[in-house]
C-alpha cells in the first residue's frame, strides 16, 4: 500500500500521476490542513510532523511514502530514512536537472516555498549544476492559500501569481520549475502569466514514475483493485473538492 502526504492537497498532483502509472494500488492521502502551510514554519517543526504522519500511514499498512511535498521532503526525508530504514520513502524536489537541459537562456526559475529555498538539500542541488544554468528563485506567497481554496482562475489569483513569476522573467528565465506540489493547480494562470515561450516543468510525473521503478516489485499481487482513503487533520472540504476536480 502506497502512503502519500503533504501539507494540504498539493500532493494530489503526485497521486493523480501515481494513479496514471499504477491504477491498481491501494493509495492513503493524508493532508495535514491542521498545519498548513508549511512554508514558513521552521525545518524541526515540519520534521516532526513528517514523522507523526508517516507512522499514521505505517499504522494503516502503508509499506512505501510518497513525500507528496518539497518543502517537508527537504525537512525531514533525511532523517526519516535513518529513523526507519526499513521503510521505502520517496520524495520530491524542485526538476532543475532537466530544466537546466531545457533552457535555452541558460537561466531557470525556480518557484517554491520559503522553506524548501533554504534547505541544504536544494543548495546543493544549485552547485550541482551551476555550470550548466543560473537558478533564480522565487517564493509562491499566496499559492498555496488560493489552492486550498479553489481559487484559480480570479483577478487576485492572477495578480498573487503574476507578483511571484514575473522577477523570473525580468531575470530572463525560459524555463520555470514548480518547487512545490501546490503549484501544479496554477499551472493554467502561470502559463498564462508567464506567455507561450516560457516552458513550466512538474515534477510529479517524474517522482511518478521513480516510485514504479523502484517499488514495482514491492506492490505485486499485493492489491486486487484500486482504492484510495483520504484522512486531513483539519476540515476535509479543500480535499473532497480536489479529489473530485482530479480523480472523478
Ligand atoms: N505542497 C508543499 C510543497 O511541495 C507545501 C506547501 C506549504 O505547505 O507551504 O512544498
Amino acid at each position: 500500500m502506497i502512503g502519500v502526504f503533504d501539507s494540504g492537497v498539493g500532493g494530489l498532483s503526485v497521486l493523480r500521476e501515481l494513479y496514471k502509472l499504477l491504477p491498481n494500488e491501494n493509495y492513503v492521502y493524508y493532508a495535514d490542513t491542521a498545519h498548513c502551510p508549511y512554508g514558513g514554519k521552521t525545518r524541526e517543526y515540519v520534521l516532526e510532523r513528517a514523522r507523526e504522519i508517516t507512522r499514521f500511514l505505517l499504522d494503516k499498512g502503508c509499506n512505501i511514502i510518497v513525500i507528496a511535498c518539497n518543502t517537508a521532503t527537504a525537512a525531514a526525508i533525511k532523517d526519516l530514512r535513518e529513523e526507519m530504514p526499513d521503510v521505502c520513502f520517496v520524495g520530491i524536489e524542485p526538476a532543475i536537472k532537466p530544466a537546466a537541459m531545457r533552457s535555452h537562456t541558460n537561466v531557470v526559475g525556480v518557484l517554491a516555498t520559503a522553506g524548501t529555498l533554504k534547505g541544504g538539500k536544494y543548495l546543493d542541488l544549485v552547485e550541482r549544476f551551476h555550470d550548466s544554468a543560473d537558478v533564480v528563485e522565487s517564493v509562491g506567497r499566496g499559492f498555496v492559500e488560493l489552492v486550498e481554496s479553489g481559487d484559480f482562475t480570479s483577478a487576485h489569483a492572477e495578480e498573487v501569481v503574476r507578483a511571484a513569476v514575473e522577477p523570473l522573467l525580468n531575470a530572463h528565465a525560459d524555463t520555470l520549475v514548480l518547487g512545490c506540489t501546490h503549484y501544479p493547480f496554477l499551472m493554467d494562470m502561470i502559463c498564462k502569466v508567464a506567455g507561450p515561450s516560457v516552458r513550466v516543468i512538474d515534477p510529479a510525473p517524474a517522482v511518478a514514475a521513480q516510485v514504479q521503478r523502484l517499488y514495482a516489485g514491492r506492490l505485486e499481487g499485493e492489491s486486487e483493485g484500486f482504492s484510495i482513503s483520504l484522512y486531513s487533520s483539519g476540515s476535509v472540504e479543500a480535499l473532497k473538492r480536489m479529489y473530485c476536480l482530479l480523480l472523478g
